[in-house]
């Protein structure tokens, strides 16, 4: 398995997982010691009642919820989370709990910077952020299982402007608490869940043969695939099973800590810069490009992607005794493609909204991602741009 290197594993947030656990967020918020509770939030999620829930459950507690947020687009905005900020200020909000997708919890996550920073949100951008006190009190609610946000230290904004996508990161960032609740993720739309249930898939897969994949990183990729192979496809046809639900959320959660320490690929850069020009949804520009992820890194650096894609395919339950680790790594590949069918997803990117004419112009922002920067090797522009075209 080769000599294990230096490493660093970090999982700051405490995580909580059960059937309505959103109904005890009250004295989770008590012993986190927030008491003036700004929620963050969409209009979707506002409307399917699932704020209510949350609004309910503060009663568990004596804390009081001060105002709701709910104008988080899809890809949360620098402009979003200022006028998040703004009203944190102006409740004088002492505390955040964040009910939504990633972008929602990237957004408390960002407002909790500038509850401690003030000013402008792109003025505190850098690579090591290192907060001037305590952030305010952070409980995340996922209402999808994909992103793992909940349990992450960065925070990913579109600078609408650039339109590049701004990576914040520090541990301190991390939400206090994230509260897995199934029911909080029943109302998801079958194609919301098998992409969101697909990037999920991504964070697993990149996190594997990343040039920073480490041993308890591995641990929590490895079994977030098994349940994600087992659960997804059930949870996209059947909402209410709650089972299901269960184990998607707590796959993402593991999936969420196991990238944010050892680090997306390729994949992701790409995904993120289509995400960032064209606005593609995050896990369905990530479904489309994890195969031809693999696929590139498989023939690029064979002899270190291919053995840690065994261990996929090893993951998926598949017999790979007589194979070698190439032939056994597209074996991984091949259960990828399937599974993206079998939930009906797109599998190339002009079925997702981007120009042709786009190809090159989100190729040369995918280099200045960080993700890249773990890719194993280093990948050409010209080979981003063929890996895009063949995704087209
Ligand atoms: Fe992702």
């Amino acid at each position: 398995m080769g000599m294990v290197e230096w490493f660093e594993f970090q999982m700051p947030g405490k995580v909580i997982c059960a059937e309505h656990c959103v109904d005890s967020i009250g004295t989770e918020m008590d012993k986190a010691c927030g008491n003036k509770v700004l929620v963050v939030t969409d209009e979707d999620v506002e409307k399917a009642g699932l704020v209510r829930h949350v609004i309910d459950g503060m009663e568990s507690g004596n804390g009081e919820i001060v105002g709701v947020f709910n104008e988080v687009p899809p890809n949360s905005e620098l402009q979003v989370v200022q006028a998040c900020y703004e009203k944190a200020l102006k409740l004088e909000a002492d505390a955040l709990i964040s009910v939504g997708g990633g972008s929602s919890i990237d957004t408390a996550k960002a407002a909790a910077m500038l509850m401690v920073e003030g000013g402008n949100l792109i003025d505190h951008q850098s690579a090591v952020y290192m907060p001037r006190g305590p952030l305010p009190p952070h409980i995340a609610v996922p209402t999808t299982s994909g992103t793992g946000s909940e349990s992450t230290y960065m925070a990913v904004i579109l600078d609408k402007d650039q339109q590049l996508k701004v990576r914040f990161q520090a541990p301190e960032l991390t939400p206090t608490v994230a509260m897995l609740d199934p029911v909080m993720t029943i109302t998801m739309p079958p194609p919301l869940t098998a992409s969101t249930g697909m990037d999920a898939m991504a964070h697993c897969i990149e996190a594997m043969y990343s040039e920073m994949h480490q041993p308890i990183s591995d641990s929590l990729s490895l079994h977030a695939i098994r349940l994600i192979a087992r659960y997804l496809p059930a949870a996209t046809r059947n909402g209410d099973d709650i089972e299901a639900r269960t184990y998607m959320a707590i796959a993402a959660n593991m999936a969420g800590t196991a990238f944010a320490n050892s680090s997306t690929t390729i994949v992701h850069a790409m995904a993120n810069s289509v995400g960032g020009h064209f606005g593609v949804p995050h896990g369905v520009a990530n479904a489309i490009l994890l195969p031809y992820g693999m696929e590139f890194n498989i023939d690029f650096m064979p002899e270190e992607v291919a053995p840690r894609l065994r261990m996929v395919a090893e993951a998926f339950g598949l017999d790979v005794s007589g194979d070698d680790d190439v032939e056994a790594s597209k074996k991984a590949v091949e259960v990828i493609k399937g599974l993206t069918v079998e939930l009906g997803l797109p599998r190339k990117l002009s079925e997702a909204g981007v120009p042709e004419d786009g190809l090159e112009r989100v190729s040369r922002d995918a280099m200045l991602d960080g993700s890249i920067f773990n890719n194993p090797g280093e990948p050409e522009l010209e080979q981003v741009i063929d890996l895009f075209r063949k995704a087209y």
